[in-house]
């Protein structure tokens, strides 16, 4: 290994030891820390309880999976989608493939069983260059289709819930989530870290079908 990246991989692994909710994760048998932004934005929200139908999209390695499987309980269901492969998690359906190809959302319909999903929940990330414009670009797409996989999936009390990142098209981007739902909110979990830009973007009542959104 270089000695620039034997430093990253150093520097990479003392941040892991120091992250309490690494720590937390590991005796939580969570299989990342995500699982911590979702149970945080889950607090603050009350999104998720017994009996509900939630589509994870952008799902691997699980661990908002894990979470929300075991908040819907026996009597919910939980779609999870990714492009990788997760392996089995209890309680879970878990489909992999591509979200924005029609025979995964097949897939996805069938799981659901005709159920309308409560919530649909997007932790998506784009391969990143680094470039935060090409970042941004590549990242707001994303929360485009999501919402208007969203916007076909959800009954009339849905939410969606959507990663996002903060930067100079933060601002238009929300603006198409607030033509699309009647309520949104942004929020940063304490388990996101501070220094990323990542944030969430929190829509309840979608305003009728997906033609009010995405051109
Ligand atoms: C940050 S990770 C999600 C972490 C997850 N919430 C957890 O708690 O374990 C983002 C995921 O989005 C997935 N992804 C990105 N684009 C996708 C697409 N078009 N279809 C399906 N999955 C996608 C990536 O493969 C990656 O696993």
């Amino acid at each position: 290994m270089g000695s620039k990246r034997a430093s990253r991989s150093r520097s990479w692994s003392a941040r892991q030891n120091r992250d309490p909710y690494v720590k937390k994760a590991r005796e939580s048998d969570y299989r990342s820390r995500a699982a911590f932004k979702l149970q945080q934005l889950d607090e603050k929200e009350r999104l998720i309880r017994a009996g509900m139908s939630v589509v994870d999209l952008g799902a691997a390695p699980g661990s908002w999976s894990q979470y929300a499987a075991a908040k819907v309980g026996p009597t919910g269901v939980v779609v999870a989608v990714d492009r990788l492969d997760m392996g089995d998690i209890p309680g879970v359906a878990g489909i992999k493939g591509d979200f924005l190809d029609d025979a995964v959302v097949g897939r996805i319909d069938q799981a659901l069983a005709g159920r309308p999903a409560d919530l649909v929940i997007s932790d998506l990330a784009p391969n990143l260059t680094g470039v935060s414009s090409v970042d941004q670009t590549a990242m707001e797409v994303l929360v485009l289709a999501a919402m208007r996989f969203g916007l076909r999936h959800l009954g009339q009390k849905g939410v969606f819930v959507a990663k996002f990142f903060e930067g100079e098209q933060a601002d238009s981007l929300r603006q198409r989530v607030e033509k699309a739902f009647a309520v949104v909110r942004v929020r940063k979990p304490d388990a996101s870290r501070a220094k990323s830009t990542e944030a969430y973007l929190v829509a309840r009542q979608p305003l009728g079908g997906e033609d009010v959104c995405v051109s």
